[in-house]
């Protein structure tokens, strides 16, 4: 490949100051991502350049220079101001991929405010734990999510404005207010709230196997990690129009889906619409697309529909695939550099890393299945599990430990210490999962190390989903686990011990199912319940999931001296 640094040189002499250099911006000095996105874009002669391209579900496009991005946001942050939003207030993003989702992220920060970007696909109950946790102050949505928000307002009582971006005032209840920024008075000049490197910026929530979900604390100096990445790994130039399928409600979505692209200065597309082969290939040769981040669930969509809806486009465009989220087989790598011509690159990190922190790096050999080798700057490793010592030994299996210090790490869990050192061991970050390393320095990865679901790319936590079914009043006990799917990569099962009194069968599981349903987000979503008389349990009493799982995905149970004996 021309034109591309490699990655030994890269190496050579790194240091993340670099980052900052290019940024214009200091350690000690102020640092609002929301500005680096649009203001700075402008100062560098860029303003009429479109920085984002919108399609609709209809086909609707709009398109928005980055000075409109600029304005646009300068006034969702007057807005903020004027409705009482102050610097670290927590405020939500509840919206299916519109423009006001992307613009009001960028206002929000230059608020000084905390954005917390939620899927719009959640259930109320998966919206009340993270409203709750985060005390959030306020909450834009669209009408048809507003319903969600209002079943659930008099239990969240620090949730005082609810901003609607359509529809205008009519049939709004107080405290509910209509943000229509195409209305609202353009303001050119706003004074970006004074943020600097450790001031909190995003809030983004993830979920582990046990207790809530945890808001992953990230600040402004991110931006130092997503800009660098964002340019070597997804290698994004002036000339590109990059495409990121993932919704902001996912760190992908807000890491290179909305702050990568706007601080290199490169116009994006987003679509607000589903999967569908036959769209999403239209798509890229509609809008000319350059460079692509997808992921594996996705990829494998595209790969059962075949080559044919792609013979039926132009997709030359294509000139760098990325994917993100969950492994990617070497049979993704291997078709796409058949149909495009063009391989994926596997990238691995995670909402806590906040930036990539491992990569097929642009110009390096893909061992196709490997997910490359650490960013530059990163000290990534495999440590034992027992020692948390470094494997030195080539292919031994580990977890998958990095040094901590980079610039995007999350900087806590919001409110939640205890756990966020749970998570380092030895001077090492233990991202939860487990991999080997070759002799080349490659990173292969394994699964995860607890019992967290990854369907699709989404993580599931047991935890929302037991609690949901524990509601239901038949349910005496239960225990959600990941059971293998051929495009998912894993979907949840659902065990549940019955109350006496109660019968398993069909009728009862759809009554649960339907149950469910209203609390949780279709992701999280059982695909199957299986009533069973009890659970496997460790004599302390807690739930061995690791069993159940074994079973489904026919593995062996492995160590069950701690488990309960009948
Ligand atoms: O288990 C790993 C898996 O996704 C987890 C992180 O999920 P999340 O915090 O939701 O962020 C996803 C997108 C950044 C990881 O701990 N994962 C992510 N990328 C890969 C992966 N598993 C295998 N290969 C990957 N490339």
């Amino acid at each position: 490949m021309t034109g591309v640094v490699s990655y030994e040189d890269r190496l050579k002499g790194f240091d993340w100051s670099l980052g900052e250099k290019e940024l214009g911006i200091t350690k000690d000095g102020p640092i609002n991502i929301g500005w680096l996105c649009t203001d700075r874009i402008c100062r560098m002669g860029l303003g009429q350049k479109t920085g984002f391209i919108w399609e609709g579900s209809e086909g609707a496009v709009r398109t928005y220079t980055f000075d409109r991005l600029r304005v646009l946001s300068n006034t969702l942050a007057r807005f903020l101001e004027k409705h009482g939003v102050a610097a670290g207030d927590r405020v939500c993003l509840f919206m299916d991929r519109v423009p006001e989702l992307y613009i009001g992220l960028i206002g929000i920060l230059k608020r000084g405010a905390i954005a917390q970007p939620l899927f719009s696909a959640f259930g109320e109950d998966s919206l009340k734990v993270r409203i709750l946790d985060a005390e959030t102050k306020a909450i834009i949505t669209q009408r048809k999510h507003i319903f969600k928000v209002r079943r659930m307002r008099d239990s969240t009582p620090s949730l005082t404005h609810v901003f609607v971006v359509d529809g205008g005032a009519e049939g709004l209840k107080p405290g509910e207010y209509p943000l229509d920024l195409e209305a609202e008075p353009p303001v050119e000049e706003y004074a970006v709230h004074p943020t600097t490197a450790e001031t909190p910026s995003i809030l983004h929530y993830t979920s582990g196997t046990t207790g809530k979900p945890k808001g992953a604390q990230h600040v402004h100096y991110s931006v130092v990690s997503q800009y660098l990445t964002t340019k070597w790994v997804l290698d994004l130039k002036p000339d590109d129009i990059y495409w990121c399928n993932a919704d902001p409600g996912w760190v992908t979505g807000t890491s290179y889906g909305i702050i990568g692209p706007w601080v290199t200065g490169t116009t994006q597309v987003v679509g607000d619409f589903g999967f569908s082969s036959d769209r999403w290939y239209e798509f890229i040769e509609k809008h000319r697309v350059t460079v692509w981040y997808s992921a594996p669930t996705a990829i494998r969509l595209l790969m059962r529909d075949g080559d044919a809806p792609v013979k039926k486009r132009d997709l030359s465009c294509l000139r760098h695939l990325c994917s993100v989220g969950e492994p990617l087989n070497a049979e993704g790598v291997i078709w796409s550099r058949e149909v495009f011509g063009l391989p994926f690159h596997d990238t691995f990190w995670q909402t806590e890393t906040g930036s990539i922190v491992i990569a097929n790096y642009p110009g390096m050999v893909i061992k196709p299945g490997s997910m490359g080798k650490p960013f530059p700057g990163i000290t990534a490793t495999v440590v034992d599990p027992k020692t948390f010592e470094p494997i030195t030994v080539p292919g031994r299996v580990g977890l998958i430990a990095l040094r901590p210090g980079w610039p995007s790490m999350m900087r806590t869990y919001w409110r939640n210490p205890t756990t966020y050192q749970s998570k380092f061991k030895n001077g090492w970050y233990l991202c939860g999962d487990r991999a080997s390393i070759d002799k080349d320095g490659y990173f292969w990865f394994v699964g995860r190390d607890d019992d967290v679901i990854n369907t699709g790319g989404h993580l599931v936590g047991p935890f929302e989903i037991e609690s949901a079914l524990i509601e239901h009043k038949s349910v005496a006990e239960s225990a959600a686990v990941a059971k293998p799917d051929h495009v998912n990569m894993e979907v949840v099962k659902a065990f549940v011990v019955l109350k006496p009194g109660f019968e398993p069968g069909d009728d009862l599981e759809l009554e649960i199912m339907n149950f469910i349903r209203k609390r949780l987000s279709p992701l999280a979503m059982p695909q199957e319940i299986e009533f069973v008389a009890k659970l496997p349990k460790t004599r302390s009493g807690k739930i061995v999931r690791r069993i159940l799982r074994a079973k489904e995905f026919g593995e062996p149970i492995g160590d069950v001296s701690t488990v309960m004996e009948d």
